[in-house]
């Protein structure tokens, strides 16, 4: 079959059966907002639920939710309001407006990393036309802001906010919580899956550059002196890797994480874990293996918020795409919010291996002069003498009271004494190691790796390989025809199969087996069970298996029984 062509096809059989379409239509549209249908919303919620079962094996990690309205100071501390930017070109011929790294797709080989001179200087130099109108004369890149501003309240009291842009802010913003739930012990991790909003410059490629999509994200919060580990040797797979370029590995490499991390290709052992966890996800859900790869950062290219990252990237029919970023956050969020916030709750405590003995000068009052002295206020100067951080080097010094008051302190007033001190251990901010995948990018690589186009007897037809646990429906009930008593039997199976917990099955009854068989196939449901006049005498149905077609005969409790235990395939 033409294959230049199967995009189209693909994108067409989305819309046609409501996986993927586009958002509003019925308006004209909006680019860069999708809508699932009543099929897709199905594979979604699947793939959601086996993102969030995977990464419940992490331990010590725990599901939350959080507003998608976000106050403006979280995201200025967060340094998106200063920093989450995309280069915008603005044609001055026709008003087009483009992201400057896009118009340069092709013609540099990250022009990601480059700056608004450079990005200026090179479209310049390579005459690179508006897309619109096909002029060469272009405003000079400015930055744009990506996230969608908004307020919360009435007009003059209102506060701004924005549309959250990533699902992460969240977890920092419960770090108190989640530290008092898991009884101030570290590591520990929040995974939220819920909608992020960027309002981006020139949407293209479906489903792939969204302006409201689907994350998945998870915030691994852990003493950067003691980051937890794993035993890496038991993921045994390969993995394609493409190192940072000035790094010392600079070569695209195949190897096993436990030997990447032990060459120093990936750098941090929590890093290395959630990359081999990344690529088990992928692969459960049905992508291509051979169609994976992993690319670290350059630090010219890293986020903000980022000291190492890594992009999983897909590829496919709209070529290499990233779907995960897997970053060292450092303890950039937490310092920042603290920073902001003063809340004084954003740490950690990690006891020292043995208690350390601390010796240190501290001024001694003088009692019987002090008294004296100050009489009403002595006690006051006593606290103030005690919590005194930098002791003075000579008397007279001026000592400043809690009440905002001062006093001469005098030779004579205090003696110079060494303290001892028992200290068990010490605060510190966490480090954040974060797995962030963009859920909608995945699925769109799923359907396009999962997209077999046959052909059988002449006819062309398709089928939707999906793994098992995320087709749309579990099971087809079809009954040859619906009357004479097969209706009844099927609606009967029906029943049965879906009172088996966590199994969804539909009953088609229109137009002709074969149609019925390929409209199951393209949506990608694995097991069909076709009624006829021989099962209303002998209990029996035909049991279909979707990825070879072919077929047995059995016996509807051994059917049902076969579900139950999700054994349908020994049945052949
Ligand atoms: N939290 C990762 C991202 O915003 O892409």
């Amino acid at each position: 079959m033409d294959d230049k062509g199967r995009l189209s096809r693909l994108t067409s059989l989305l819309r046609r059966r409501g996986i993927v379409l586009p958002s509003f239509e019925i308006y004209g549209g909006v680019s860069g907002l999708v809508d699932y249908g009543p099929v897709g919303a199905r594979i979604k919620r699947r793939v959601v639920n086996s993102w969030i079962e995977h990464w419940g094996n992490v331990p010590n990690v725990v599901e939350i939710d959080s507003p998608t309205i976000t106050p403006e100071s979280v995201l200025v501390a967060s340094g998106h309001v200063g920093e989450f930017n995309d280069k915008m070109s603005e044609c001055k011929s026709c008003g087009g407006t483009f992201r400057s790294d896009h118009l340069l797709d092709g013609l540099h080989e990250n022009p990601d990393s480059l700056d608004s001179s450079e990005l200026d200087d090179l479209i310049s130099k390579m005459g690179v036309k508006c897309p619109s109108c096909g002029s060469q004369d272009w405003l000079g890149a400015s930055a744009m802001n990506l996230m969608f501003k908004t307020s919360i309240g009435a007009m003059g009291g209102s506060r701004s906010a924005f549309m959250r842009p990533e699902t992460a802010q969240g977890m920092f913003m419960l770090y108190p919580a989640l530290y008092r739930h898991f009884r101030q012990r570290l590591p520990f991790g929040a995974m939220q899956t819920g909608k992020g909003y960027r309002n981006e410059i020139s949407p293209r490629q479906g489903m792939i550059r969204l302006r409201e999509f689907n994350m998945a994200e998870l915030e691994y919060f852990i003493d950067p002196e003691n980051p937890p580990t794993t035993d890496l040797s038991r993921w045994k797979r390969t993995i394609h890797m493409l190192p940072d370029p000035d790094g010392p590995h600079p070569n695209e490499v195949d190897m096993p994480i436990e030997e990447a991390f032990e060459t120093g290709i990936v750098r941090h052992p929590t890093v290395a874990w959630f990359l081999a966890m990344t690529m088990q996800f992928l692969e459960d859900v049905g992508v291509e293996p051979s169609k994976v790869r992993f690319r670290q950062h350059a630090s010219s290219e890293m986020a903000h918020y980022a000291s190492d990252c890594w992009d999983c990237e897909l590829s496919g029919e709209h070529g290499w795409i990233e779907v995960v970023g897997i970053a060292n956050r450092t303890c950039h969020d937490l310092e920042s919010h603290e920073k902001y916030s003063k809340s004084g709750l954003l740490k950690g405590w990690r006891n020292f291996e043995t208690p350390v003995k601390e010796s240190r000068e501290v001024l001694k009052p003088e009692g019987s002069v002090i008294g004296p002295a100050f009489r009403e206020r002595a006690s006051d100067v006593s606290t103030a003498l005690s919590e005194l951080k930098d002791i003075p080097e000579s008397l007279p010094f001026t000592l400043s009271l809690a009440d905002g008051t001062t006093v001469e302190i005098e030779e004579g007033m205090v003696a110079r004494v060494l303290q001892e001190t028992v200290v068990s251990g010490e605060y510190f901010i966490p480090h954040v190691i974060e797995p962030a995948f963009g859920i909608d990018r995945i699925i769109w690589h799923i359907l396009d790796h999962n997209y077999l186009e046959l052909e059988k007897e002449g006819d062309e037809y398709a089928i939707l390989t999906l793994e098992p646990a995320l087709a749309p429906y579990d099971l087809a009930v079809l009954p040859l025809f619906a009357k004479n008593g097969m209706d009844v039997m099927a609606r009967q199976v029906l029943e049965r199969v879906s009172s088996i917990s966590g199994t969804i099955a539909e009953i088609d009854t229109s137009r002709s087996i074969g149609r019925r068989y390929a409209r199951a196939d393209e949506i990608g449901v694995p097991w069909a069970v076709t009624i006829d006049h021989q099962s209303l005498d002998d209990g029996a149905v035909t049991l279909r298996r979707r990825d070879d077609q072919k077929q047995v005969r059995v016996d509807v409790d051994a059917l049902i029984e076969s579900i139950n235990s999700n054994s349908l395939q020994s049945l052949f």
